[in-house]
């Protein structure tokens, strides 16, 4: 009897563990863009997530159970390839992992700027030239777990793929030659690109930066609709051998442990992540430094 007890406690105590790595709802991986700062910024974003993040909270308020994980990698522009390099081996990883402890719950892969190359690169291999040559995460992992992939503003864009969004008619800087993997993804990954970014479409404008920085203020809703609508396919299909229940009643978690509803700023009437994203691009700007 003891020893049944013993067994049935630690067994308890194993499903806790497990589930408090596991999100009930959708987990979401998100890499920030370039000098995007690595502390949360709280009811914005959690750490390490800048504008992706942003994106992962307003989808965290709408599927509840869901975390969100910032990729831990530097961002920096000086070393560009040394850091998009490491952000890709890094997000990869915790792919991986998150699969092999919670291998029936769903992901979300989400990258701005510099981390869109990073999640280009999870799904579709490295660019390979002076970049990473990578592999990718496994088809068996992306086709079983991976339900949407959102990126914006991403370096290695290619005009007219299937899977593109937003007005961009050019490819961005850094482009991604061979786009054979990808293109096998475009049900579940979408790319934003406006026509005119500096990055994306290899824009030469005076409002090329602008431009590369506005995509918040212009998609958010399109991109959380985007994820919601794939979060609901995939729970509503039947045939998931999950534990994924797409209607969760528990309240929203997320790893940063910030309220996801960004609060009113009381001084200028804009919410925090309003001013937030207004006024830091504005500093880096005038440091010609946002990527
Ligand atoms: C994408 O398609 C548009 C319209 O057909 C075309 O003008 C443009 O040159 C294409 N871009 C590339 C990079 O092929
Ligand atoms: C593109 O990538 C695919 C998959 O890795 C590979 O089979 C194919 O040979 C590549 N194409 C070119 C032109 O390199
Ligand atoms: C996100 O979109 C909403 C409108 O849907 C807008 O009010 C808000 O300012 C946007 N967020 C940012 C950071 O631009
Ligand atoms: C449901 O089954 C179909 C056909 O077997 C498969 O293509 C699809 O990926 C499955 N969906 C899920 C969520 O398992
Ligand atoms: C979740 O439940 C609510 C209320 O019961 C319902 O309106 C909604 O459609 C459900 N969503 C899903 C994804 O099942």
């Amino acid at each position: 009897m003891r020893g049944f007890l013993a067994a049935v406690s630690l067994l308890a105590t194993a499903t806790a563990a497990k589930s408090s790595i596991c999100a009930d709802g959708l987990y979401m991986i998100a890499a920030r863009g370039s000098l995007e700062p690595a502390q949360a910024k709280p009811g914005v974003f959690p750490a390490y997530s800048g504008s992706a993040g942003y994106v992962a909270e307003l989808i965290a308020d709408k599927i509840a159970g869901s975390k969100i994980a910032g990729v831990k990698y530097p961002a920096t522009m000086t070393n560009y390839v040394k850091s998009e390099g490491d952000g890709a081996a890094t997000m990869l990883q915790m792919a991986k992992e998150y699969h092999a402890s919670c291998p029936t719950s769903k992901m979300t892969l989400i990258g701005y700027s510099q981390g869109a190359q990073i999640v280009s690169d999870v799904l579709c291999g490295g660019v390979g030239g002076s970049f990473n040559h990578d592999a990718p995460l496994s088809p068996e992992i992306v086709k079983e777990n991976v339900i949407a992939a959102v990126l914006f503003g991403d370096p290695t864009h290619i005009a007219n793929t299937s899977y593109d969004r937003g007005t961009s008619m050019h490819d961005g800087i850094f482009t991604r030659s061979n786009t054979t993997v990808c293109q096998q993804y475009d049900n579940i990954m979408a790319s934003w690109c406006d026509k005119g970014d500096k990055y994306c479409d290899s824009g030469k404008g005076q409002d090329a930066l602008m431009i590369h920085e506005s995509y918040l203020g212009i998609y958010n809703s399109t991109m959380v609709d985007y994820v919601v609508g794939k979060w609901q396919k995939s729970t509503t299909t039947g045939n998931s051998t999950g534990s994924s229940t797409g209607n969760s009643t528990g309240s929203p978690t997320s790893s940063s442990g910030s309220t996801p509803t960004p609060s009113t700023d009381m001084a200028s009437g804009l919410s925090s992540a309003q001013s937030f994203f207004l006024i830091w691009p504005m500093l880096l700007l005038s440091c010609g430094l946002l990527f």
